[in-house]
């Protein structure tokens, strides 16, 4: 069978790796792609932000499955546009996707259908949301409603703190655009985990949960970024615990989406923290995450075609997961200045020498292949991952690997799994 990927990053390069790796898989098709994931798929132009163009894309390749990666796709429309054209695709429709794409909706329904997440307020004003801060203790978190790959989500330590942010998110100061509504949220401390689950639209089987490193200094310092590096370890989470995630968390989010006649299709992240008085969600994704599926599936011993497809034919609780046990870790190489301003096209060297590392595997997120080198193409360049039969093997695979790749301004960090529990 032909798959196609929509998408061009890291996470994109981990899916089409583990695509090819089924059997029933003749022919792996990814748009846009990019120089890395040229290796395993043949990459078709496409613009991520037009819905017209990757119409274009789906018609001319008449795939037998369509694994949708980004977010931006999703709200658009894409896999409606399919699913109204009797095609099969793996990912939410546009309303499923708001649990993503709308945080007022997502704490709206986490708050209908009694799923634990931070207390919070969701203003449609800016004289609303500064009525609402006096409600809230310090730090208070401050966040724009909307997409924005990260970005909008401010931790104010002070009342003038909160006071700028809420201004400046409805005027359109902060982020370029003025925000309609700003959803004021309670700050919760503990540890964070990404726990990830594919759904049918009624059942759910959880991924391997996995940690990511959200901010670009070690030791958790500087801004937030997508991520700059994951790991996942049998021993991250106690199972006991996952069960109950699963049943009280993903599962209530898939039976609140079915019984709001918006059933929802595709992969759930849970972006959790885990506090003292139990796991909270910090945000709903509706996609796979990134870096996390690049952890993730070079651990998927099962089929993960069988499982996409199962989820898209509404069979999911009949398909069975095996995972390599142990645990993998992929460390992020950045360009010099992001999540801020970057400059991109350095050359790469040192990649072929990283991949001879045993247990590793190095996915592009940016990068382009000009016929002789592979060049810098983005803030987040780089994934090299590896696994092991434990975290410490893991990471002594993955940061020797990285040591032999470099380009001008690399930047990655060195502390990545190293708070080891959750
Ligand atoms: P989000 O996009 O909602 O996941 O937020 C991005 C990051 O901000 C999260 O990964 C957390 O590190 C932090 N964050 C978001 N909400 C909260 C909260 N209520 N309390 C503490 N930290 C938060
Ligand atoms: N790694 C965070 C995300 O995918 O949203």
């Amino acid at each position: 069978m032909k798959v196609l990927v929509i998408g061009g990053g890291g996470r994109e390069h981990a899916l089409c790796a583990a695509i090819r790796r089924s059997p029933r898989v003749s022919e792996v098709v990814c748009a846009p792609g990019n120089g890395g994931i040229a290796q395993v798929a043949r990459c078709v132009k496409a613009s991520q932000k037009d819905l017209g163009d990757l119409l274009r894309v789906v018609a001319e390749e008449q795939a037998d499955l369509t694994v949708v990666g980004p977010e931006l796709p999703l709200a658009l429309g894409l896999v409606d546009e399919m699913l109204r054209r009797g095609l099969k695709v793996f990912g939410p429709t546009r309303d499923a996707a708001m649990l993503e794409t709308s945080k007022g909706f997502a704490k709206r329904f986490m708050q209908r259908h009694s799923i634990p997440t931070a207390n919070y307020a969701v203003c449609g004003s800016r004289t609303e949301a500064l009525a609402a801060l006096e409600l809230f203790h310090h730090p208070v978190v401050i966040k724009a409603d909307g997409l924005q790959a990260g970005k909008g989500v401010l931790i104010c330590e002070t009342k003038d703190e909160a006071e700028r942010a809420v201004t400046g998110l409805f005027s359109g100061e902060l982020l370029g655009t003025a925000e309609t509504n700003v959803v004021v949220e309670e700050f919760l401390k503990g540890e964070e985990l990404s726990f990830l689950a594919l759904s049918d639209g009624k059942h759910a089987t959880p991924l391997l949960p996995a940690q990511d490193h959200k901010r670009i200094g070690e030791g958790d310092t500087g801004p937030n970024t997508g991520g700059m590096g994951v790991y996942t370890a049998d021993t991250l989470l106690d199972p006991k615990m996952s069960e109950w995630i699963l049943h009280h968390i993903v599962q209530k989010a898939i039976d609140g989406m079915a019984a709001e006649e918006t059933p929802f299709v595709g992969v759930l992240y849970c972006g959790l923290m885990m506090t003292a008085k139990g796991p909270m969600v910090l945000e709903f994704n509706a996609r796979f995450g990134d870096p996390e599926t690049q952890a993730i599936l070079p651990r998927l011993e099962s089929d993960l075609v069988e499982a996409l497809e199962a989820c898209v034919q509404g069979r999911l609780s009949e398909t069975e997961f095996r995972w390599k046990p142990g645990a993998s870790a992929c460390v992020v190489a950045a360009s010099q200045g992001y999540p801020g301003s970057y400059t991109v096209g350095y050359p790469i060297t040192g990649l072929d020498d990283a991949a001879k590392v045993p247990a590793v595997e190095v996915f592009h997120a940016g990068t382009t292949w000009d016929g002789a080198t592979y060049r810098t193409a983005g803030g987040r360049v780089l994934g090299v991952t590896a696994t092991g039969a434990t975290l410490g093997e893991a990471l002594g695979s993955a940061y020797p690997a990285m040591e032999r790749i470099s380009f001008e301004g690399m930047v990655y960090r060195r502390d990545i799994g190293r708070r080891t529990r959750v």
